[in-house]
């Protein structure tokens, strides 16, 4: 036993002594010293497309019905109505500010998200935390599922109509 432990230390060192000898010869390879930093930062950003910044600007369009939202000039008539079902159904857990209530703080929420997600997080939430990478990391954050209102179609564009003009 003693002796093969202390060949196995002797075989360790004769390898931290051959590494060491490589080292200055790769040190000085100004292709190798790049190569490395480069691979590390693929990697750093492969962990963080995994997980997605629930802050940062999406263009996902989400997983539901909705696939594609037309939008034009404010529409004032369809926001007021969207107001008064927000009031109704989102205002328990969502401020139109940047003040978190249960879920986030909805300003700006037009300008970080597709009006498709917008409108597929409303009619679908369950669906959209379960498989769209934003949706996932809203989950993780604020740790509450959110939950479908029932809301009609009609009422899910009017919230969106109100949230655009909230961000005008
Ligand atoms: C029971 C509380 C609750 C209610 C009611 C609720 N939500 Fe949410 N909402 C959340 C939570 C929690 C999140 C973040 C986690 C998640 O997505 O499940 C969220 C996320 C969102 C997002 C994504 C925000 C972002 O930063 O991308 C939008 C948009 C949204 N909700 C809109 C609404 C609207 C519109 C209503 C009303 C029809 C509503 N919510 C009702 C809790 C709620």
């Amino acid at each position: 036993m003693k002796i093969s432990t202390s060949f196995i230390r002797a075989a360790f060192i004769g390898g931290m002594a051959l590494l060491a000898a490589c080292g200055p010869s790769n040190g000085g390879d100004k292709q190798a010293t790049e190569s490395a930093p480069a691979a590390n930062a693929e990697n750093s950003s492969a962990a963080s497309s995994a997980d997605v910044d629930p802050a940062a600007k999406s263009e996902s369009k989400g997983v539901g019905k909705f696939t594609s939202v037309e939008i034009g000039a404010i529409d004032n008539a369809m926001a007021d109505k969207g107001k008064g079902v927000f009031t109704a159904k989102c205002s328990a857990c969502h401020q139109i500010t940047d003040q978190k209530v249960v879920g986030p703080g909805l300003k700006g929420v037009t300008k970080r998200r597709t009006p498709e997600w917008i409108m597929n997080q409303i009619t679908n939430p369950v669906e959209m935390e379960q498989k769209d990478p934003v949706g996932k990391a809203l989950l993780a954050k604020y740790l509450t599922q959110m939950s479908f209102q029932n809301v009609s179609d009609d009422e899910t564009r009017q919230i969106l109509e109100y949230l655009r003009k909230n961000d005008q």
